[in-house]
């Protein structure tokens, strides 16, 4: 069987991000193009038929194209300076697991047993259009299609303009319910992005369910200024109101039990040292197990940055990017995961993923393994090489099972 880490090995100088570290693979980056062909060119050397849907989904296809088959993937995209794992893991422990399964004698798609597909999906992590699990959303339909193609990047390139660039049809995005329906259970296998397994001492284990999570974006505005000219008194800096709503996230979260509140990214417009911004964008994440607290937070950080922006005097607005509910897993699935594994303990996601759009359509489950320095989006993101090498054929005994 290809070992995980030499598949993983074979990509370690894609997207090298020198800067900040770790990878910086955006969807439709070079970087992330060059790792679509290189999982194209695996499959096929492994004797998979692969097509990429009208979404940009790659499917692999292990026995016939059919409905109610097997699928199991994960993406190739990565948050800017991420780890090695996040994504590529899950992608290369299934090409690993199909190399298993052929040595093991077990036939996907012949004498009844259901075909296997191995998927990569884009824009898992929205690190370029700002909504995660894009190819999920609109292979589902969870995200309209229309807010979809109008989706911008940072160069103010078009979802729609970006997947024409790479093949597809822009006006074929959306809703693929012949796509959908190829899919009986779907299985991503992940590095866990905490220390829950540490804690448990555990090399793997079997997803309960994911976090609610959403995204917001505040624009701040005032009086672009001149720096050395402006009395501090004369000053309306939004930048000033913006270090407020990050103070005001932090206190807010901290005050709710299980909350989290993060701002990762925040543009100062134009963005200048000897510049007083006339406008700041600034992205805030949050997360919660209760939905009607996450909205809660929310609403109590906007109404601090109102009286934030106010008192600086400047202006502030509020749009909400995506919201995802907190997500349980189909039971019988994870029951069935358990079984297959029964050493593996069940963890809660704090982390969102496809299988978690993909787990209010179908049944999905997903399957975590050990992350030793419990970082994540992070250069410092680990997963040890006997780790990565059993979670193939861990995933094979999950996949042979369920086939
Ligand atoms: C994606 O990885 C997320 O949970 O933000
Ligand atoms: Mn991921
Ligand atoms: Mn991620
Ligand atoms: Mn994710």
């Amino acid at each position: 069987m290809s070992k995980v880490t030499s598949l993983l090995g074979a990509i370690s100088e894609v997207g090298r991000d020198a800067s900040r570290g770790g990878y910086s693979r955006p969807v439709y980056s070079t970087a992330e193009l060059d790792l679509r062909s290189w999982f194209i060119a695996e499959a096929e050397r492994r004797g998979l038929a692969v097509n990429t849907d009208r979404n940009g989904i790659i499917w692999a296809w292990y026995g016939p194209e059919q409905d109610d088959s097997l699928v199991t993937g994960s993406h190739l995209d990565s948050v800017p300076g991420g780890g090695a794992f996040d994504g590529p893991l899950g992608v290369a422990a299934a090409l690993a697991a199909v190399d298993e399964l052929r040595a093991r004698g077990v036939e996907p798609g012949r004498n009844g047993k259901r075909s296997l597909a191995v998927t990569v999906f884009p824009e898992e992590e929205g690190s370029r259009f700002g909504i995660a699990c894009l190819g999920s959303r609109l292979l589902t339909g969870a995200i309209d299609a229309d807010k979809a193609r109008n989706l911008k990047d940072a160069e103010g390139n078009s979802f729609a303009e970006l997947s024409a660039r790479n093949g597809l049809s822009a006006e074929r995005l959306g809703a693929d319910p012949e796509g959908l329906a190829r899919i009986g259970q779907f299985i991503e296998l992940h590095v866990e992005q905490g220390r829950g397994l540490i804690e448990l001492d555990s090399p793997v284990a079997v997803a309960g369910s994911i976090l609610g999570h959403g995204r917001w974006k505040f624009t701040i505005s005032g009086q672009g200024n001149h720096a050395g000219t402006t009395l501090m008194t004369d000053r309306a800096d939004p930048m000033v109101a913006a270090a407020q709503i990050i103070l005001s996230a932090q206190k807010v979260a901290a005050a709710q039990s299980e909350a989290r509140a993060t701002v990762g990214r925040l543009q100062p417009i134009p963005g200048g040292t000897n510049v007083i911004a006339s406008r700041v964008e600034l992205w805030l994440d949050v997360r919660h197990p209760d939905d009607a607290v996450t909205a809660a937070v929310v609403q109590k950080i906007h109404g601090q940055a109102q009286i934030a922006a106010a008192n600086e005097g400047c202006t502030v607005t509020l749009t909400e990017e995506s919201l995802s509910p907190t997500t349980g897993f189909d039971q019988g699935l994870a029951a069935e995961l358990q079984r297959l594994l029964p050493a593996a303990p069940v963890l809660d996601s704090g982390a969102g993923h496809d299988a978690g759009i993909l787990a209010s359509y179908l049944p999905a489950g997903m399957l975590f393994i050990r992350n030793p320095t419990g970082i994540s989006h992070s250069p410092e993101e680990a997963v040890e090489d006997r780790d990565a090498d059993s979670a193939a054929a861990l995933l094979a005994d999950v996949l042979q099972g369920l086939l």
